[in-house]
């Protein structure tokens, strides 16, 4: 493909759901001359509670998907994914591709003070231990705990973000991490900055809510422009912008995410998949 037809291609994003639409809106804000091709895994959300072998299986078939896109790059906007699946994916495609996790832990890493960094994940980026061992590697100096918050996904879900219901559970969740007086807490799974202002209540001012969301868009622009792949003109008018896929439920996904990003998604299709 010539050069300036690939620079105007666009990115591959994909989630297990609606979570990395969190992604997608910081994507949209630092890189607004890309397109977006966006892959939500509605019909087998939630990966969290999964093995390895099942995500990876599940994010090769979405990769191979959106390669038939003729994505340029693509983006894991998938805590669960990126920690299973990155490593092995990246040996398997030949476009850039970069998951949310690293980004994340380096910005925690640039903001405690203390060195006692919090990471709330769902149970299987909590058990595969990526971020402490990523962070822990980089500066030895540096404590890592981890808590899993299963319920944090089925309540950002449900559109409960501020509620007495979510407010309890984040109690319970995050008390632990209180008490061992972090300074700095990571939202390590894509669904959680929805929950954002609850979770920053409960901790209080003086830590530092870490959203790898920002700093994994920082990445990607970085690499496109290191590749020479970024867009440089905004897409002409009538260019889809930006296209929205799902493996199932299109209505309520299409609802959900004219909540949570600014702009105005005409449609999200339903694609089988398993096909890939
Ligand atoms: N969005 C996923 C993540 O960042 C969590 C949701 C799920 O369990 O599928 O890990």
């Amino acid at each position: 493909m010539q050069k300036e037809l690939f620079c105007n291609a666009p990115i591959g994003v994909f989630d297990s759901g609606v979570g990395g639409l969190t992604v997608v809106r910081e994507i949209m804000r630092q890189l607004p001359n890309e397109r977006i091709v966006y892959f939500g895994d509605t019909a087998r959300v939630p990966y969290g509670s999964k093995s390895r072998e099942t995500v990876t299986r599940f994010s090769r078939q979405i990769v191979r998907f959106l390669q038939t896109q003729n994505v340029k790059a693509i983006v894991i906007a998938c805590n669960t994914a990126s920690a299973f699946a990155l490593d092995e994916l990246e040996k398997e495609v030949d476009i850039p591709i970069i998951g949310v996790v690293k980004p994340g832990a380096r910005t925690a890493l640039e903001a405690t003070h203390n060195g006692k960094i919090g990471v709330i994940a769902t149970e299987a980026t909590i058990g595969s231990g990526i971020y402490k061992r990523y962070i822990e590697e980089n500066n030895e100096n540096v404590n890592v705990i981890g808590k899993a918050c299963p319920l944090f996904v089925p309540l950002a879900e449900e559109g409960l973000w501020e509620d007495p219901v979510t407010d309890e559970i984040a109690r319970r969740y995050l008390a632990e991490l209180i008490d061992i007086d972090i300074d700095t807490l990571i939202l390590g799974c894509t669904h959680y900055p929805l929950l954002r202002s609850t979770v920053a209540k409960i901790m209080g001012d003086k830590v530092t809510l870490v959203n790898p969301a920002y700093e994994t868009a920082r990445e990607l622009k970085e690499l496109l422009e290191k590749e020479g792949l970024e867009s440089r003109k905004r897409p002409e008018l009538g260019t889809e912008l930006y296209q929205f896929f799902v493996s199932d439920a299109a209505d309520k996904f299409q609802k959900f995410a004219n909540s949570i990003i600014p702009y105005g998604i005409l449609s999200a299709k339903v694609i089988h998949i398993d096909e890939y």
